[in-house]
This record gives C-alpha cells, structure tokens and sequence, in this order.
C-alpha cells in the first residue's frame, strides 16, 4: 500500500505552464519537456487540471468531453507519452474530475436540450416559482442567480458556477454510472490518481430558498453525499490502495472530512480545505479588502492538524493553487524580504501534517500578476464580480484594487522559467499577460543556485521523505497565542521536530514554552539560525529544528 505521507504533489496549470507550438497556450507537450525539472524539485505526482474539450469559459472546469484531450492541449497520444515519461521518472499522474457539472457544450446537456427526457434527467430541470422568478434565491458562485431560464421548457436549470457550467443531478444512477466508467477510462489509460472538483457539492438537499446566505447551506456536504463518494470509490479505484485522490471540498465542516478522508472510511485520500485561506474574506464575502488575520489563520490551520490527526484522517497541506493569489503577495513580502518570506511560508506547509501541494510557480516565489489594466483579466469570476462591485456603486478605482488582490488571475500568469521574451513561456503572445517581474524571478536564475527559494522547496520536500517524524508524527501547536509566531511541534518515537516561524517582517524575541536543549537546525532560511533558550526571530525568520533520540 503506498504510503501518502511522505509524497508531495505538484500542481499543473497546463495553460499557463509552457507553450510549445507558439500559439500563446501552454499544452501537455510542454509538461514533458519541463519533466526532469520536476523530478530535480522532487515531486511525486503532478495534478493536472483539466484539459479536456471545453469552450474555456471556466479554463476548461466547464467540460464538454471527459474522455478526450482539447487540441489546444495537444493529443491523446502526448497524454499518454506523458503518464510513460512521467512513470519512468518515478511521478505518477492525477487528473482532474470535474463532476459537479458539465459544460452546456456536452452532448448530455445538448441532448437535454433537444428534450430528450433521458438527458434532462442528467441535470437539474425545476419550475420556477409560481411568479416566475427561479426556483431558489440561490447564488452562483461567479455571481448571480443561479437558475437560467430555458422558455421552450418554461423550466430553469441549475448552475452553481457560470451559466455554461450546468449542475448534474447525482441522484440520477445513470449519471453516476456514467462518472464510474470514465473514472475507469483514465485508471486503464494509466493514471495514478484523482482530483475531483468542488465534490463536496455534488447531492443537493432541498431546493429552498435561503433566507440567511447564498444557498450553499442546501447543497454543501449534501444528504447523500458521503453515499455516493463510497459507491465511486468501491467502485472503481478503491480497489487499489495505491490510487491517491483528493476532493476539493467547498465551505465544507471538519467533520465531514473525517469521513471524506478518514483512513477506514473508503471515501478519498485526502482533502483540500479552505478555511484557513478565508482569513482575509469578511465571512465568506471575498470581494473585500482586510488585513490577513494571523490569530484566526493559526487556529484554523491548528484545529484542523490536531481534528483530523484524532480522527485519523488526512489533509492536504497548501496555501497555492489557481484560485489563490500567490501567497508571498499576501501572506508574505514581495520587496526586500520576499525570498525570507516565501521560505518561511514553505517551512509553514511543508512541516505540517498532512501531503503538501506545490502550485507552479510557487517554488519561485511567484508573486501575484501586477496587472495595471482591467483588460488584463481573464476570469470569469473576476469579470462578474467587478461588475457586480461597480454595480453596488464602487468606484472603478476601488474595485480594480480588490480585483488586484483576490483575482484568481494572480495565479494563472504563465510561468517564468528564463529571461527571454515572454520568460520562456512562449515565442508567441502569451493567453494572458506575463507578470513583468520574469526578468528577476525565474527558474534559470534559481535552479542552481543553493540559497534559492527553488532550492529550499527541494530541500522541505527532501527531508519529508528523510525523517519519518515530518511525514507521520504527532502535531501539536507551540506558544499559540503569540501574536506574530507560528510554531509547532511534531513528534514521532522520542523524535521531535520543531518548525518555528517569523510570520512577519517586524523582528521579535521569542522564548520557546519548551525546552530546546539539544536541538539542532536542519532547515532554516537564515544561514546562522540559532536556537536557544530565548530566540531572536528576524524578519520572517524560519527554522526547523530536530531532536533525536540516539
Ligand atoms: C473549482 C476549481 C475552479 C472552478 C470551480 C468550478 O473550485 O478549482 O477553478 O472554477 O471549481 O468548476
């Protein structure tokens, strides 16, 4: 049974990753010929997301053919090349699943349309209300109502996300066999794990209308929603335990991911939560500008190392993915201390418990777009949300300002891998804009040399698979309150491993609660790193320390 604990993955935005052909897209070719680079940062599985035929309305989540690959992608035939080339250097690949809905393009929904009444049972058809106004006063998650009316039907169908992203209805099992049988499509094609898409959302419970929020209160971790996940899993990879899957659970609660990803409970691997990247939303409104809040992060991110390790039930550990901002930008410094604060933010993640996720880019220190014109944008959440700011009154000055920090665009820009035009990415014009800084930060200039923030992720993830205390001991949380620390304990067989962290830029003494006599540093982003009874913490400082047991 393969054993998660000590692997790490590496997440793949194969647009914006490299483009081969000169269109401006990056495509699965370019993921082969930037192998061997993965392979030196030491990844054990790429995630990549979807690429499958799709209008691109939601940068291919909206799917119009899950068992083919986008021409713009490349071929069947370099996916297949890619899961042997990949294989051969020990990195397995996991693919994207997006089965909450499917684009409005896909055959099902177009037969639907057609009225065949077999198809739009795949969906979710209701009457709107006797008014006429949609069936619930639901919200998309991209803004809006959403239900969209369908007049030859007198009917509305559900989208939780954009319009062409048309909600699928689990409760049909045909719907649910056909998900089975294109999971197992991908297994005999030789891939070696899943990602599976916004799954927590996938049974919906009553369709009422939600006078206290948006309505994800009706359709997040649903009624039936741990029964399908099991009936998916039985039937197809939990037959191989060696199959790693994680689900993207949306505004989901601790204790459904216990069972989610609980070790007996024959439901995923493992799983992404959100909450602790919410610490800058006001509630769950991330339209808004605040400040970051440190004592909130903490305490998520603690409570959810110590519930789900009680549970004995797995998480997956990041803070990037392509719906984030670049966590330097916002948890970190761009400036002057921007290679101490990117390191320090790898120490926080890659100390946890729990499998680490690296975003590409993010072993750079990619730090958000720095777009300077609205036109730059590509998202369509991004797009809806600040007309819907503009539309509530704001001024475009104050909307631009929160776009430039919450847009899901500061992660899409392409990567930046030399200093050549367009940093490597494509000879062409790139899909959306380069983030300038490519110049500065970029793989050619970081690969070799052994202070970078490249070399750093290499030696966090390294050293997970060297000390079994990083990959399968005990947390627990170090000097919680402190208003600017985040340190904590690991401890596995008298081994205990201590990551202690400056999360600012403001210098501090710090006196550890513990004892951390015989301690000695094995990673830290400072090269004097000194622990003692009272520490000196500089900006950003970060220092992982060990004490073995001869
Ligand atoms: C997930 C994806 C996101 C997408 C949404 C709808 O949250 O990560 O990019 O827009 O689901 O599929």
């Amino acid at each position: 049974m393969t054993d998660f604990r000590n692997k790490v993955v590496y997440q793949i935005y194969p647009k914006s990753f490299l483009d081969t052909n000169g269109d401006g897209l990056g495509e699965l070719r370019g993921v082969i010929q930037k192998l061997d680079y993965l392979k030196d940062l030491g990844v054990d599985y790429l995630w990549l997301t979807p690429f499958y035929p799709s209008p691109q309305n939601d940068n291919g989540y909206d799917v119009a053919d899950y068992r083919a690959v986008d021409p713009r992608y490349g071929t069947m035939e370099d996916l297949e090349e890619l899961i042997r080339e990949a294989d051969k250097r020990g990195i397995g690949l996991m693919l994207d699943m997006v089965f909450n809905h499917t684009s409005t393009d896909h055959e099902w929904f177009q037969r639907a349309m057609a009225g065949d009444p077999e198809y739009k049972d795949y969906y979710i058809f209701r009457k709107g209300k006797p008014d006429g106004t949609p069936p619930t006063n639901w919200e998309s998650k991209f803004g809006g109502n959403a239900w969209e009316y369908v007049p030859k039907f007198d009917e509305y169908y559900l989208h939780l996300f954009d319009v062409s992203q048309a909600d699928l209805n689990w409760e049909n099992p045909k719907v649910r066999q056909e998900i089975q049988n294109i999971l197992k499509f991908w297994m005999n094609k030789g891939v070696k794990g899943f990602r599976f898409d916004v799954i927590n959302l996938i049974s919906k419970g009553s369709y009422e209308d939600d006078n206290q929020g948006d309505g994800r209160r009706f359709y997040t971790d649903g009624p039936k929603i741990h029964q399908y996940l099991e009936e998916m899993c039985s039937n197809t990879f939990g037959k191989d335990p060696s199959f790693i899957t994680v689900g993207e659970m949306s505004s989901t609660s601790m204790e459904h991911c216990f069972k989610y990803a609980g070790a007996d409970s024959g439901e995923l691997s493992m799983v992404f939560s959100f909450h602790h990247l919410k610490v800058d939303f006001m509630g769950n409104e991330k339209w808004v500008l605040v400040p970051a809040d440190f004592k909130k992060l903490k305490e998520i991110l603690f409570s959810w190392q110590q519930g789900m390790s009680d549970h004995n039930a797995w998480n997956a550990v990041f803070w990037c993915n392509h719906d984030q901002p670049r966590v330097v930008t916002r948890f970190g410094d761009e400036g002057e201390y921007w290679k101490q604060s990117a390191k320090m933010l790898a120490s926080v993640i890659h100390g946890l418990r729990g499998t680490p996720y690296v975003y590409q880019g993010e072993e750079l220190g990619m730090t958000n777009a720095g777009f300077t014109n609205l036109s730059q944008y590509r998202d369509v959440e991004s797009i809806n949300h600040f007309q819907i700011l503009r539309d509530k009154g704001m001024s475009e000055e104050a909307a631009y300002c929160i776009l430039k920090e919450h847009s899901r665009d500061n992660a899409r820009t392409p990567m930046q891998w030399d200093t050549s035009e367009n940093a490597g990415f494509s000879s062409g014009a790139p899909w959306i804009s380069m983030n300038p800084n490519y110049t500065r930060i970029n793989a050619q200039s970081q690969v070799g040399d052994p202070d970078s923030i490249f070399s750093y992720y290499k030696a966090l993830i390294r050293l997970r698979k060297e000390y079994p205390v990083i990959a399968q001991g005990d947390f627990a949380p170090v000097d919680q309150a402190h208003p600017q620390v985040l340190a904590y304990r690991r401890s596995l067989d008298g081994t205990q491993l201590y990551c202690i962290n400056n999360f600012y830029r403001k210098p501090c003494r710090w006196r550890c609660p513990e004892s951390l006599e015989g301690c000695r540093v094995l990673l830290s982003n400072y090269p004097d790193a000194k622990p003692g009874e009272e520490i000196e913490l500089r900006p950003y400082e970060s220092m992982i320390l060990i004490r073995e047991t001869k």
